[in-house]
């Protein structure tokens, strides 16, 4: 049983997603002077709609999550308030997902009062209308059933993580400690339904494994506690 509704998105979507967005834009009639990526997961689709747009500037600006204490809630922050002057440029402020809505918010409210745009307009290659507080002015999938899309740049940390929350809560219901490599990859496609290839697997393993998370003993994998 899937416990988690996950899907593996292609580096092939990514450039069609991509392709599809830019033409939504370009159909609009606009015309961004700079596009700013809004990091991490809004580099690749950034480059690819300066790509098939023809823009040549390309800026970034991070946003973190924070959990405040004692608070469930997250709140989101940018990391490197730095300033650059935008001034008569029109600006598309790009991300992978828009899904609670607050990174793209909180990055174009700083832009547009920091950075002095002539225009400023924000895109996603998706948006999942069912939660996000923001609407991005172009997306090109609009998603209404929550899903955890496990795009080509977060493979091995959503792998590691993953796998990580697999032996912890196993060990939680069940007490189990130990793993083969061949329970954690059936374990990985039992939970997530999906399947990401060897080199994923053994390159989380080893993280986890330096991470201290988990120790080798072996040919198999025990959860350090
Ligand atoms: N980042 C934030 N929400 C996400 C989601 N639903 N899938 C992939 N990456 C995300």
């Amino acid at each position: 049983m899937v416990r988690v509704k996950t899907k593996l998105v292609t580096w092939e979507e990514i450039v069609e997603w991509s392709h599809g967005l830019a033409m939504i834009i370009r159909k609009d009639g606009y015309k961004p002077d700079v596009i700013v990526a809004l990091a991490r997961g809004g580099y690749v689709p950034a480059r690819l709609l300066c790509d098939f747009l023809d823009v040549e500037n390309l800026l970034s600006i991070q946003s973190q999550h924070w959990t405040e204490a004692a608070k469930a809630e997250e709140k989101a922050i940018i990391k490197y308030p730095y300033k650059v002057d935008l001034s008569g440029r029109r600006v598309l402020i790009v991300d992978d997902i828009v899904d609670t809505g607050d990174s793209i918010k909180l990055a174009y409210e700083f832009i547009v009062k920091n950075w002095n745009p002539l225009e400023a307009r924000t895109a996603a290659l998706q948006w999942i209308s069912s939660v996000a507080k923001f609407k991005p002015d172009y997306y090109y999938i609009e998603v209404t059933d929550w899903t955890w899309f496990q795009y080509p740049w977060t493979r091995l940390e959503d792998t590691y993580q993953f796998i990580k929350r697999i032996m912890t809560e196993t060990y939680k219901e069940t007490n189990k400690k130990k793993w083969s490599f061949e329970e954690i990859v059936n374990g990985f496609k039992e939970w997530y339904g999906i399947d990401v290839g060897e080199l994923y697997y053994r390159e989380a393993l080893r993280i986890l494994e330096e991470k201290g998370i988990i120790v080798r003993e072996g040919s198999e994998y025990v959860l350090a506690t």
